[in-house]
């Protein structure tokens, strides 16, 4: 049996507390005007001492069920796509799953850095098409901030902590509405690991590890994967490019987004950019700014829109879907 998955209600959740790029200068050695020019960050969000990442998935989810207007036991299934979990193990979705009060159905973390959430929702979309579950929580949440090396200027003024929710439903395929999530798209390219890592882990070293990265050359392959699996998802789902309504990347750098968006032929005025306001928050960063095209009324029912995320593997994706 086929079954459609659809978006039925979407989430997000920042910690309170504000780091500027002003006060960033106070840290390392940098510049509003620098940060600004070369990232469009203006701003992060750093969470609390003690405040994990299964808490900011928490009210991320919150968020996102009460705007779906379900409850939590009505959910069968949880991923959430993390690079940051609390623990080594259980997953962050097993924390999340207990923190909700979710009792039965299945969860589990996936792991694919700022590519996560696109491979989170494409592998619920699988379960969930496949009948083995009908209501799923997606969540991208990430406490950033406690991988970074603070005396790093090239990464630490870069990332910031987050989290954003999406709720899938599965359908008979022929009921009305929204055609849902309609093509994925994931790649990942092992070899090239040592442009974007983190320096410790469990087997290798017992440590957390901090993120190195050499953003440049990260830079020159972003344009071209992330363009080259926008294409592909549209053209699995058979949709001409011209007809996406909206562009809700990974908040990784304004002039990536940009440089995507030119590709592609959409207009600047499609594109939702948060990235001003949170920084790079890897997996968390697509959900959180849908969550803001959502609720602030771009984005509409009925609406086409394209995913896209690269993040460390180098993983890539794309992902379309009618909202
Ligand atoms: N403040 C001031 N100067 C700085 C800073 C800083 N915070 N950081 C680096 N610089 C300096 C460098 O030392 C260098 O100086 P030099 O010319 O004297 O050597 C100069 O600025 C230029 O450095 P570049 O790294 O070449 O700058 P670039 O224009 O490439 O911008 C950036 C850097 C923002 C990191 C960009 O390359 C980028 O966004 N890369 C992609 C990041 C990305 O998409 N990552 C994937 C997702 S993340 C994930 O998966 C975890």
């Amino acid at each position: 049996m086929t079954r459609r998955v659809t978006v039925e209600g979407v989430g997000g959740y920042l910690p309170a507390r504000i780091l500027t790029n002003k006060e960033m200068e106070t840290i390392v050695d940098t510049t509003d005007e620098w940060i600004q020019e070369r990232s469009g960050i203006e701003q992060r969000h750093i969470a609390a001492e003690g405040e994990l990442t299964s808490d900011l998935g928490v009210e991320a989810a919150k968020n996102a069920l009460e705007h779906a207007g379900i409850q939590p036991e009505e959910i069968d299934l949880i991923i959430v796509a993390t690079t940051t979990p609390d623990l080594t193990f259980p997953s962050t979705a097993a924390i999340i799953q207990h923190k909700l009060g979710i009792k039965g159905g299945a969860a589990f973390d996936i792991q694919a850095v700022c590519t996560g959430f696109v491979y989170a929702i494409s592998t619920a979309e699988k379960f969930l098409a496949s009948g083995q579950f009908s209501k799923a929580l997606v969540i991208g949440a990430e406490t950033f901030s406690r991988i970074l090396d603070w005396e790093d200027r090239s990464t630490c003024v870069l990332f910031g902590d987050g989290a954003g929710a999406m709720i899938l439903s599965a359908e008979e395929a022929n009921a009305p509405g929204s055609r849902g999530i309609m093509s994925s798209y994931l790649r990942c390219d092992g070899a090239l690991t040592d442009l974007l890592y983190v320096d410790g882990g469990v087997s290798k070293t017992q440590t957390t590890g901090h993120v190195k990265m050499q953003g440049n050359k990260v830079f020159r392959e972003a344009v071209a994967k992330i363009s080259s699996a926008m294409e592909e998802a549209a053209k699995i789902a058979d949709i001409d490019p011209k007809t996406i309504d909206w562009f809700v990347p990974h908040q990784a750098n304004i002039r990536i987004l940009k440089g995507v968006a030119k590709k592609l032929s959409l207009r600047p005025d499609q594109v939702v950019a948060t990235i001003a306001k949170h920084g790079n928050t890897s997996a968390a960063s697509i959900p959180l700014a849908f969550n803001v095209a959502v609720k602030d009324g771009r984005i509409k029912k009925g609406d086409l829109v394209m995913l896209e995320a690269m993040g460390g593997g180098l993983t890539w994706g794309a992902a379309l879907l009618e909202y």
